[in-house]
């Protein structure tokens, strides 16, 4: 570990936090998902001197872009640590590519289940400490302005990138082998979450005042699949943090999942342990509430093409989106990631309107 000194600057604005317990709130959180991204000049500017990769495993680089929309947006109410979901696999021993305009690209994906082998488990909590530094880094130059949220990829979300060898609109390699190979998805499964668990409480330690588990990839799969493949590593995985934290003496921190396209199975989701459950804009926020209930908070779901309209149609659909939610145990949010066109007024639109709402 580079950085070492864990003695923070007091935390100023907590209403993330309080929103994730279920305490009252004076308004609504708000952040999006990528805001340090490429709708941004600034970002843009970081990206055009650095690779995607460098710029993650560089802590100082890591620490500025995850200020830069911070200091842009006044109304933003949180950031999250820039990293990736896919520096997992690479901790494992796969080469990941970022290409512009494709996005992640692994040149050696894993063709047969024997190749699960070769992954390296031992070590690749060690090999991940440059996120550790970048999010220790990053809670002394926030000053305690917001709180700062560290993040993983879900286990099947990863093994599908794995498996796929970048994104994939039909995920076929993946379905074929969750039908051939049950015995090896669950070993690879319980691998990725076993590094995920260390991974986690390891950017606790280092400072993340919150985590989210990104079950991007949901979206493929059936309710039954989703019982299967993904919910039980998720649970494993909420409840295997809070054991090692306990263990080491360390303080408990909020988590989210995020399943997305994840809506068939929100009943599933709320018993998994975690005290936030982020949505997509496909779920409707009053039947999301019903099915959850009322003792878990509630993250999303504005659609990012709704950025690409008019400030005051989105100002208008913001403020319906906050009262379909209700002030408490809300955190506001997309219902997925801001995409890179997006204006860079839309955000101040949609920011400012939620802390206007209610
Ligand atoms: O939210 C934030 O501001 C923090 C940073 C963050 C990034 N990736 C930066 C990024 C987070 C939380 C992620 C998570 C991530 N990465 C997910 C889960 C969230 C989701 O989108 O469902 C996934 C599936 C990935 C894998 C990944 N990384 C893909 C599919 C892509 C390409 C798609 C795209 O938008 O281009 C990336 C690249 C990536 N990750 C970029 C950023 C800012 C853009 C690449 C660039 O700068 O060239």
């Amino acid at each position: 570990m580079q950085y070492t000194n864990k003695n923070f600057p007091a935390l100023k604005n907590d209403r993330l936090l309080r929103a994730a317990r279920g305490d009252e709130v004076d308004k609504v959180p708000v952040w999006v998902m990528r805001q340090a991204g490429r709708y941004l000049p600034e970002f843009q500017a970081v990206r055009a001197k650095h690779d995607f990769f460098t710029v993650c495993r560089t802590p100082e680089l890591a620490c500025e872009v995850t200020l830069q929309p911070l200091r842009r947006y006044e109304h933003l109410d949180a950031s999250i640590i820039f990293s990736d979901i896919l520096v997992i696999p690479q901790a494992l021993g796969m080469t990941v590519e970022m290409h512009p305009g494709l996005g992640p690209v692994f040149p050696e994906p894993l063709k047969d289940p024997k190749e699960i082998n070769n992954l390296q488990e031992d070590g690749a909590v060690s090999r991940l400490t440059y996120v550790g530094d970048a999010i220790t880094l990053t809670r002394h130059k926030i000053e305690g302005k917001v709180p700062l949220i560290g993040f993983t990829g879900a286990p099947f979300t990863l093994m599908g990138y794995m498996i796929e060898g970048g994104g994939s609109k039909t995920m076929s390699k993946t379905k074929e082998w969750l039908e051939k190979y049950p015995k090896d998805i669950h070993k690879l499964l319980s691998l990725l979450t076993r590094v995920i668990i260390d991974y986690l409480v390891m950017q606790a330690e280092s400072g993340a005042q919150l985590l989210q588990v990104f079950e991007s990839s949901a979206d493929h799969l059936t309710r039954e699949q989703f019982m299967e493949f993904s919910a039980p590593y998720l649970k494993e995985i909420r409840s295997g943090v809070t054991q090692k934290l306990n263990n080491n003496k360390l303080e408990q921190v909020p988590m989210t999942v995020f399943a997305k396209g994840g809506g068939h199975s929100l009943d599933i989701q709320a018993t998994l342990g975690y005290e936030t459950i982020g949505l997509d804009w496909t779920v409707d926020p009053i039947e999301a509430r019903k099915i959850i209930g009322a003792n878990i908070t509630l993250q999303g779901n504005l659609d990012p093409q709704d950025l690409y309209k008019s400030p005051e149609e989105i100002r208008t659909l913001t403020k319906q989106m906050v009262q379909n939610f209700g002030k408490h145990r809300y955190i506001a949010n997309l219902g997925h990631g801001i995409t890179p066109q997006t204006p860079l007024e839309s955000m101040t639109a949609f920011t400012e309107a939620v802390h206007e709402a209610l």
